[in-house]
C-alpha cells in the first residue's frame, strides 16, 4: 500500500486516550492527521509519522472520519465549532464520557451541519487501546457505523448498540455499574479484613479468582433474568441470605459500615418472604425490573 492509498483518519484531541488512539492508527498503516488545542502535544506523534494539521478546519478537511477523544461533550462542540461548515458529509465519532442526553445533543448539532455522528463510549484505558482487552460501544446511524467499522476496530473491539445516539453512553453506564458494585464490595471486604490484620493485597488475588468465577456465571444469570424460570438452581435466594446476613453482622461487630450490603439483604428477604426462597439468585431481577 502506497501512502496515497492508505486509509485516512483524523484524530482531534491528543490527551491520554487520543495519543494512544493516534498511535494505534499509525501502527495500522492509516494516514493519520492529528490536531490538539495545545499544539505541542502533536510533536511526538508527528515524529512517529502523523500529519499535524495547522488548525481544526484543516484537520476536519483531511478525511472522511473524525475521531474526537476530548475531555467532555462540551469540549467536542467547542473544538469543532470553528470547523462546523466543513463537517458536511463526514462522520464525527465523539469519544468523550458524557450523559445520554449530551450524546443526543451532539448528534443533533452535527446533523445541523449534515454530518453523521457516532457516539462512542470507551471501555478501555490508554494502555489497553488496540489490545483485545479494550472494547468501545457505539451508537448512531448503522450506515455510518458499517462504513467505518474497519477503522473503528483499529482502536478496540467495536459494538454497535443502537441507532439512538444515547445508547452507547447508556450501555457504558450499565457496564460501569456492574463493575462499581464489585469494586466497592472489594473495598468493603478489605476494610473488614484489615480489622483482622489482613492486608488488602493479600485479599486481592482471592477476590480476583472469585470474580473470575462470577464473570463466567454471568451468561447463565443473563439467561435466567426475566425468563421467569428460576427453579432447579444451584445458588438459591435462601442459600445466599444467611451469607449476606453474616457479612452485615460481622461488619457491624468490627465497626465497618455494612451499608453497601443492606440493599441486597432487603431484596433477598423480600424474595424469601414472598415464597421464592428456593428460586435462583437471579430471581432478584424480578424486584428490580420495570413492569
Ligand atoms: N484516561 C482514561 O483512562 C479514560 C478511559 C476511558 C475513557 N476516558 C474518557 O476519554 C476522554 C478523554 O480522556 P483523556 O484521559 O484522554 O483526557 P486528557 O488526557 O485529560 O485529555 C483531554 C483532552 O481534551 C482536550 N480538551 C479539553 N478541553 C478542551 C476544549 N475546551 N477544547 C479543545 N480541547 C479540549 C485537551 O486538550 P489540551 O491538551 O489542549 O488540554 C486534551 O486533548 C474523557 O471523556 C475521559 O473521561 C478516559
Amino acid at each position: 500500500m502506497t501512502e496515497r492509498d492508505a486509509p485516512r483518519v483524523t484524530v482531534l484531541g491528543l490527551g491520554r486516550m487520543g495519543t494512544a488512539i493516534a498511535r494505534a492508527f499509525l501502527a495500522a498503516g492509516y494516514r493519520t492527521t492529528v490536531w490538539n488545542r495545545t499544539g505541542a502535544k502533536a510533536d511526538v506523534l508527528t515524529a512517529e509519522g502523523a500529519v499535524p494539521a495547522d488548525d481544526v478546519t484543516a484537520a476536519v478537511e483531511a478525511g472522511p472520519l473524525l475521531i474526537v477523544p476530548l475531555l467532555d461533550p462540551g469540549a467536542i462542540r467547542q473544538a469543532l465549532e470553528p470547523a462546523a461548515p466543513s463537517l458536511a458529509g463526514r462522520t464525527v465519532v465523539g469519544l468523550a464520557n458524557g450523559t445520554p442526553q449530551q450524546a443526543g445533543d451532539l448528534a443533533a448539532w452535527a446533523a445541523g451541519y449534515d454530518a453523521d455522528y457516532l457516539d462512542g463510549a470507551m471501555m478501555a484505558l490508554p494502555h489497553t487501546v488496540a489490545t483485545p482487552e479494550a472494547f468501545f460501544f457505539y451508537s448512531g446511524p448503522e450506515r455510518a457505523y458499517a462504513e467505518h467499522r474497519t477503522a473503528l476496530e483499529v482502536m478496540a473491539i467495536a459494538h454497535h448498540v443502537g441507532a439512538d445516539p444515547a445508547a452507547a453512553e447508556i450501555h457504558s453506564l450499565a457496564v460501569l455499574g456492574t463493575g462499581y458494585a464489585a469494586l466497592t464490595g472489594f473495598l468493603h471486604a478489605a476494610a473488614l479484613l484489615e480489622t483482622f490484620g489482613t492486608d488488602p493485597e493479600t485479599l486481592a488475588p482471592a477476590a480476583a479468582a472469585w470474580l473470575r468465577g462470577m464473570a463466567a456465571f454471568l451468561p447463565e444469570l443473563a439467561g435466567q433474568a426475566g425468563s421467569g424460570r428460576y427453579g432447579d438452581a444451584a445458588s438459591t435466594i435462601d442459600l445466599n441470605r444467611p451469607a449476606v446476613d453474616a457479612l452485615i453482622a460481622l461488619s457491624g461487630e468490627r465497626g465497618v459500615d455494612p451499608a453497601l450490603h443492606r440493599p441486597l439483604k432487603e431484596l433477598l428477604d423480600r424474595r424469601s418472604a414472598d415464597g421464592h426462597g428456593d428460586d435462583s439468585f437471579a430471581a432478584v431481577y424480578e424486584l428490580l425490573r420495570v413492569r
